[in-house]
C-alpha cells in the first residue's frame, strides 16, 4: 500500500506548539504518512516573494488531506484557498464531554453532538461595499420601508444562500447522521422567520433533502430558540446543520459547553478534498509559554486519520486522550491542571 500524503503548515503564534507534537505522535505511531511543509506567511514571502506561493498550492493539491494550524493573517490565503480553492463545503464540529473535561454545565455526561456548518457560502463571501454603490438599484425594504436609496451613507454586505450550496451540506450531515448511528437525528437551524427568502431557502431545501433519509428524524428551530436548546438539553442534539456565521458562532458556543476552545476539533469537507485545523485560534497571549492546550489539534488529527481510512489509530489516539483526562492527574491549565503542553503531548504518547 503506498504512504498517504499530508500537506502540514504549522500555523503562527502558539499553533506550532500544538501541531509540532501532534505531528511528531504521528509519525510516532508509524502509519505511513509522509507529512510535507510548504511554505507560506512571512517565510514564503522572504524565499518566493509571495505570500501563498504557486507550489504551496501545489502540494496541497497533490496531497491527500490538510493539516492545518490556526493563523493570524499571514498565512489566510492557503486557508482560503483550502476553503473555496478546494471546495471543502461541510465544516464538522464535534462537541463531545469526557470525564476530565472541565465543563462549566452542571451535568454535561451526554453532551455528545456536532455542528455541521455551511463552509464556503452565506455572509463568508466578502461581499462587501458602499452602500451607495447599490443605490441605483431602487431596492425597498419590506419591513423598513426604506428605499435603499435614502439611507444615506454606510456598508452592505451580502449574505448569499444556494440551493447547491446548501443541499451539499445537508445531504453531508443526514449521511453523518447515519454513520454515527446515534440518536440518528439532524437539527436545521437558521434565521427563517427574519430572513424568509434567504433562510427560508436553506430550510426548505433540507426539508427535501430529509425526504430521502426516511430513518433520520429531522426537526428545525429558528437559531436564538436553537441556542437556548443547546444549552438546556444538549443531550437531544446529534446533527445539526446551518449556514456559515450562524454554525461559527453555534460551535464556539457549543465547545464552551465541553469545557472551551482548547477541545474543538474541526475538519471540512469537500468531495474529494478534506483538511483539518482546530477551531480555535492562534491564542497570541499564550504563545511561547508552552502551555496551549493541544487537545483541539489532537482530536483534529483523528478526525484526519479517520478520512484516511486509518480508523483503528484514529480510535487509538482518541483513547489516549480519553484516558489521559480520565485518569486526571495530567490535565492542561485550561481543564484545571497545571501540565504544560510538552508533558501532556508526552502522556498521551506514552499510551499509544
Ligand atoms: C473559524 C474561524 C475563522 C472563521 C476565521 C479565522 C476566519 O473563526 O474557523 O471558526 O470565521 O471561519
Ligand atoms: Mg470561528
Amino acid at each position: 500500500m503506498s504512504n498517504k500524503q499530508v500537506c502540514a503548515f504549522l500555523g503562527d503564534d502558539a499553533s506550532p506548539e500544538v501541531m509540532q507534537p501532534t505531528i511528531d505522535i504521528i509519525e510516532d505511531m508509524q502509519l505511513g504518512i509522509d507529512f510535507h511543509y510548504p511554505a507560506v506567511g512571512a517565510d514564503a514571502k522572504s524565499t518566493t516573494g509571495s505570500l501563498f506561493p504557486e507550489q504551496s498550492k501545489q502540494a496541497i493539491d497533490a496531497a491527500d488531506a490538510t493539516f492545518f494550524g490556526s493563523t493570524s493573517g499571514n498565512s489566510t490565503a492557503a486557508l482560503f484557498y483550502l476553503r473555496w480553492g478546494k471546495q471543502t463545503f461541510a465544516n464538522v464540529r464535534p462537541s463531545q464531554w469526557l470525564p476530565g473535561y472541565a465543563s462549566p454545565m452542571a451535568n454535561p455526561e451526554n453532551i455528545d453532538f456536532v455542528i455541521v456548518r455551511e463552509n464556503l457560502e452565506d455572509l463568508y463571501l466578502g461581499l462587501e461595499g458602499d452602500l451607495e454603490d447599490l443605490a441605483a438599484l431602487n431596492y425597498y425594504s419590506r419591513h423598513a420601508r426604506a428605499n435603499l436609496a435614502d439611507l444615506g451613507p454606510g456598508k452592505y454586505a451580502i449574505k448569499t444562500i444556494t440551493e447547491r450550496g446548501s443541499e451539499r451540506v445537508i445531504r453531508h450531515s443526514f449521511e453523518l447522521a447515519r454513520q454515527r448511528g446515534q440518536k440518528r437525528k439532524v437539527t436545521v437551524t437558521c434565521k427563517y422567520n427574519m430572513l424568509s427568502t434567504a433562510d427560508g431557502l436553506f430550510l426548505d431545501t433540507a426539508k427535501k433533502v430529509a425526504e430521502d433519509y426516511p430513518d433520520i428524524d429531522f426537526e428545525h428551530f429558528i437559531v436564538d430558540d436553537f441556542l437556548c436548546r443547546m444549552i438546556a438539553h444538549p443531550e437531544d442534539l446529534d446533527v445539526v446543520v446551518t449556514p456559515n456565521l450562524y454554525g461559527d458562532i453555534l460551535s464556539d458556543g457549543a465547545a464552551g459547553m465541553i469545557g472551551g476552545l482548547g477541545l474543538a476539533a474541526s475538519g471540512c469537507y469537500g468531495t474529494d478534498y478534506a483538511y483539518f485545523e482546530s477551531a480555535h485560534g492562534t491564542a497570541p497571549d499564550i504563545a511561547g509559554q508552552n502551555i496551549i492546550n493541544p487537545t483541539a489539534t489532537m482530536l483534529s488529527a483523528a478526525m484526519m486519520l479517520d478520512y484516511l481510512d486509518m480508523q483503528e489509530a484514529a480510535l487509538r489516539l482518541r483513547q489516549a486522550l480519553g484516558s489521559v483526562y480520565s485518569e486526571g492527574r495530567i490535565l492542561p491549565r485550561d481543564q484545571g491542571g497545571t501540565a504544560s503542553t510538552t508533558e501532556f503531548c508526552a502522556a498521551v504518547r506514552a499510551l499509544l
